[in-house]
């Protein structure tokens, strides 16, 4: 089955799917996006996901492509074509296209582009059962990171180096030593003490739908957290680490930087935590 991307209206080869050289997104990142995890055909958490991206759109004062209902008609449309069963849908919506300045354009129309793809649950699992490493960078980036904008231009070099690291991500460390977030994860720990931790939501990271469904499936089963940030003395110190996010779900993080973490095998915790999720996802 050939890829069909959404753009503007038009369902069309992903190939041939392009949008204009004067869209703000290209020129600017002026614009906001969503990815939204499908697993065995549902749709995992879409009104949050849906919730964000008009949170978004109206921080940066974007107009809606279009009203929530028939965007949710398009999303099924899009996972339909690509026969998407498991996988990622993928939303953006920039400001539109016109001439070249930096205020907002007059009458801009928004600009909207969907695409969807399959994933490996079975991959996925792999890696969970392996646990992966990750690297600490300084994070460069802007002071409104709670909105879910295009441009991520530090995320993307964060991601470059822990690739050429040889880690699967890179977890941001602010100006205070506390880490922030991964370049497109949301980071825990669980401390020498055995209290887990992720850091609490407000403008210096992304408030992700994965971390938010966790803490409440955290909260149903009685088990305690905090929300704060630690530092990054605190995540090499720690017995557990793992991330979560809408691609990676919950995924065991065993080294970082040069140290393994608790024996270099997924922490306890982690894994049970991975396994509450997969239930919530599949239910
Ligand atoms: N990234 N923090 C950042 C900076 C992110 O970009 C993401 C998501 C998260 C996790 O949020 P959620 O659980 O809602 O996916 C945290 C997506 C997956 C991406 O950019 O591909």
């Amino acid at each position: 089955m050939s890829r069909i991307a959404y753009v503007n209206g038009q369902y069309l080869p992903h190939n041939h799917a392009t949008v204009h050289i004067e869209d703000r997104g290209y020129q600017f990142a002026d614009g906001v996006y969503e990815v939204i995890p499908i697993v065995m055909g549902k749709m995992i958490d879409e009104n949050g996901h849906l919730d964000r991206l008009w949170r978004s759109m109206e921080e940066l004062q974007i107009d809606e492509p279009m009203k929530r209902r028939p965007l949710q008609l398009v999303m099924q449309e899009v996972l339909r074509q690509n026969g998407v069963d498991t996988g990622l849908i993928y939303i953006q919506v920039t400001r539109g296209v016109s001439r070249r300045d930096h205020p907002f354009p007059a009458g801009a129309v928004s600009s909207l582009v969907m695409t969807a793809k399959k994933t490996s649950l079975e991959k996925s699992e792999k890696k969970a059962e392996e646990g992966v490493a990750v690297i600490t960078v300084p994070d460069i980036r802007w002071k409104r990171r709670d909105i879910k904008s295009v441009s991520l231009l530090p995320n993307v070099l964060a991601k470059q180096e822990a690739v050429e690291k040889g880690a699967y991500e890179a977890f941001q460390v602010d100006e205070d030593g506390l880490v922030t977030e991964g370049s497109s994860t949301n980071a825990w720990i669980v401390n020498k003490e055995g209290v887990l931790i992720t850091r609490q939501t407000d403008h210096n990271i992304l408030a992700g739908i994965t971390r938010a469904a966790l803490l409440e499936l955290l909260e149903k089963k009685g088990i305690k957290f905090e929300l704060r940030a630690f530092s990054e003395d605190e995540l090499h110190d720690a017995r557990e680490v793992f991330l979560t996010s809408s691609s990676s779900y919950v995924q065991p993080v065993i080294k970082v930087n040069d140290k393994m973490i608790g024996n270099g095998q997924p922490g306890s915790i982690s894994i049970e935590l991975r396994g509450v999720f997969k239930e919530y996802m599949e239910n």
